[in-house]
């Protein structure tokens, strides 16, 4: 690990035994991948983790009404009385299942191991800096992404949040309570939205445009999100034995579901998108039983909103013909960071590239919910993301943390 300007020693270090102290948590023995799943055992090992970092640190942990975890370094009630709201950086801590060790964490590690680089330089910030933990970003296990910051900025219903389910039928409602939460707790909270002035996520790159031989560079900075979105594909059939039903007789809920993954294709193919179905539950899924449903997840997102429609459409048309049913489970449109905050940022780091991402994020729900907000990405050699192959090298992981730095003491003012 080389040092940096804006980074120091000392900073290096602690995000070293950051990465360390979390590496085996909810780490698959045998892929080497994460499950790292929202109000688990794994989460709550976690979130201790987080609030174990604060108070190290001396920080002021927060938690919302939704679970979302603020580390505050000054007080953000009094700042925002003094017209200077905070500045909040951090990301998730949750995976998505199997998912790699960056995604997420490298944002929360980052955010602290900035914040004592700072602290080393002996700055002394002009307003509060915030590290967040947002919940269940990826929603791996209720289905909708970023429930954390959706239900905090009110872009979903605590209720409707409350009754989402898991593979076990289990509701948020109830692993709130296992957790030891109040699930009626759960709802939008303006106050503590009102404390982030600015935010600013630092994310690994989830694509190779940085490592391209022409770009060649660490570190970049956002400049949107994709339109993207969540839908639930169901289709019926009759349950019955796979040797002694004749074809005529069958009724086999799988036939309107391939139809439906091929339409997927053949649809992000002809509106230039990207859709996916990575995630199928088959009832009653016996290898010698004719499905009677079928549930599918189609994620579908590109460049252009109704491009996407388009492709939902398609694929609806196909599951209507074979009595199917398409239901919506998220929706997020074209979401811009903040232009002035994006070039500010671009040219405090020497011009760095700016970039737009297909991948969701907290930070575009803040940003949807009027928070100025935005990105910084660390190259990821390989592009890969959301698999145990996620990497990026502990070189440039710093040059992300150095880059932090420099944003925060520029965002922050302050003395040092
Ligand atoms: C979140 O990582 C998403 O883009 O699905
Ligand atoms: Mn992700
Ligand atoms: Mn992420």
């Amino acid at each position: 690990m080389t040092s940096n300007d804006a980074t120091t020693a000392g900073a290096e270090a602690t995000f070293a035994g950051m990465w360390r102290d979390l590496a085996p948590v909810g780490r698959d023995g045998r892929s080497g991948g994460y499950q790292r799943f929202a109000w688990t055992r794994e989460d709550h090992t976690l979130r201790e983790w987080f609030a174990s970092e604060a108070e190290r640190r001396g920080l002021d942990l927060t938690v919302d009404r939704v679970g979302n975890q603020w580390a505050w370094w000054g007080d953000p009630d009094a700042a925002l009385a003094a017209g200077r709201p905070g500045i909040a950086t951090g990301s998730h801590l949750d995976s998505v299942p199997d998912g790699g060790a960056f995604d997420g964490p490298l944002g929360v590690v980052s955010a602290f191991a900035s914040v004592d680089a700072l602290r080393e330089r002996g700055f002394e910030p002009d307003r509060p800096i915030a590290v967040v933990n947002f919940v269940d970003e990826e929603g791996a296990r209720f289905g909708v992404a970023c429930a954390g910051s959706r239900v905090l900025t009110g872009a979903m219903t605590a209720d409707r949040a409350r009754s989402l389910t898991d593979a076990d039928g289990v509701s948020m409602a109830e692993a709130l309570r296992a957790a030891g939460r109040d699930p009626e707790e759960l709802g939008p909270d303006a106050d503590n939205v009102r404390r982030v002035g600015t935010f600013v996520e630092l994310h690994v790159e989830q694509g190779r445009h940085l490592s391209l031989p022409e770009v060649d560079q660490p570190v970049a900075v956002g400049s949107d999100i994709w339109p993207h979105g969540r839908w639930r594909l169901h289709t019926l059939g009759e349950a019955n034995h796979a040797g002694t039903t004749r074809l005529a007789d069958r009724d086999d809920a799988m036939l309107g579901f391939a139809a439906a993954v091929i339409a997927a294709r053949r649809a992000a193919e002809s509106h230039g998108c990207v859709a996916t179905i990575g995630k199928v539950v088959v009832t009653p899924g016996g290898v010698n039983a004719i499905a009677s449903e079928v549930t599918g997840w189609l994620d579908a997102r590109g460049s252009d909103e109704s491009a996407v429609r388009r492709v939902v459409a398609d694929v609806t048309e196909v599951v209507e013909e074979f009595g199917g049913l398409v239901v919506e489970d998220s929706w997020t449109g074209t979401t811009p960071f903040d232009p002035g905050l994006a070039r500010r940022i671009a040219t405090r780091l020497g011009g760095i590239p700016v970039l737009g991402t297909g991948a969701g994020h907290d930070a575009g729900i803040l940003a949807n919910a009027g928070v100025p907000t935005a990105m910084l990405f660390v190259r990821n050699p390989t592009g890969i993301s959301h698999s145990p192959e996620e990497f990026a090298t502990s070189e440039d992981c710093l040059a992300g943390v150095a880059a932090l730095t420099t944003v925060l003491l520029d965002l922050a003012g302050g003395a040092s």
